[in-house]
């Protein structure tokens, strides 16, 4: 188990290395929520290290706009960009579910539930689907009386219920569980996964994921300071994004990280 120290320790000075240059050489790249973060910094390195074509969805166009702007900034060679998926994109190489909130007070979304847990949509992918959780699911304890044992999407969605500060950890078990479930109707009848996928966590990154907490100026302050001390850069923690399109098929269904090795996951 890794102290809190040697946590901060790697994500200064211990990052997984960037995959070499041509990895993604001619794929097409899909990811979620790529107006800021991770998911941005995870776009520049794609197109850095060969996509053909980069995907990003955001929820406005001109957040949208400011990220394309920013990747082409970044960018060694700029190569594509588009907005729609279904007029001129054939196949998908790896489908990246990034887009998350740590949500600091209960609202329902258009599907009426609790809007940290609707964000993630089933994406198609030809070869890996990675969906971005969070270690922290580890820490929820299910047990009878500490979680609802059924209507688990009903009871979430009650104001009562909120755990502030806590929500986001039950958001990422659920989506764990069903990343795991979607990992199982990947495989084929022979065995084999037409689509690779895994749960994948970057570790503690600084981005603008806390945003909803900062709620005055001391609080920004505090929080900005944790972050710059402690945490590990975008561009470090996209890495790890990446390096989950490489997993190989027999690692389908494993939670993917460069922090914890699967021995210390599974206790
Ligand atoms: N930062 C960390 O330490 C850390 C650790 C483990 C896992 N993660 C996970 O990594 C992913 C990316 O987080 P980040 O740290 O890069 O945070 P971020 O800087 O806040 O970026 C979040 C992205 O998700 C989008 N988004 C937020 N709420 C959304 C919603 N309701 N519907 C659709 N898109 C939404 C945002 O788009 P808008 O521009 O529209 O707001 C933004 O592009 C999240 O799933 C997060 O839980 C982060």
């Amino acid at each position: 188990m890794l102290t809190f120290p040697k946590v901060v320790y790697k994500n200064k000075f211990g990052l997984p290395d960037l995959a070499p240059l041509g990895t993604f050489k001619g794929q097409t790249i899909l990811i979620t929520g790529a107006t800021g973060g991770l998911g941005l910094a995870a776009a520049a390195h794609f197109i850095n290290l060969g996509a053909a074509t980069v995907i990003i969805t955001g929820r406005t166009a001109a957040r949208g706009q400011t990220a394309k702007a920013e990747i082409e900034r970044q960018r060694l060679d700029w190569h594509n960009w588009q907005r729609c998926v279904k007029k001129e994109v054939k196949s998908i190489d790896y489908v990246l579910l990034n887009a998350g909130m740590f949500p600091a007070s209960l609202r329902l979304g258009k599907e009426e539930f609790e809007e940290s847990i609707e964000i993630k949509e089933a994406g198609k992918g030809s070869a890996h689907l990675s969906v971005v959780t969070s270690g922290l699911h580890r820490g929820i304890d299910i047990s009878p009386g500490k979680f609802p044992q059924q209507d688990i999407l009903t009871y979430w969605n009650k104001a009562e219920n909120f755990n502030k500060g806590t929500m986001y950890a039950i958001n990422k078990l659920l989506v764990q569980y069903c990343v795991r479930e979607i990992a199982k109707l990947a495989v084929s009848p022979d065995g084999t996964p037409q689509v690779i996928v895994n749960p994948m966590c970057p570790g503690m990154v600084k981005s603008d994921l806390g945003r909803e907490y900062k709620t005055n100026f001391l609080i920004s302050a505090g929080v900005d300071a944790f972050m710059n001390l402690a945490m590990k850069s975008t561009e470090g923690g996209a890495r790890t994004l990446l390096l989950a399109a490489l997993t190989t098929k027999a690692e389908n269904g494993k939670h993917f990280t460069n922090y914890q090795s699967d021995e210390d996951y599974l206790k």
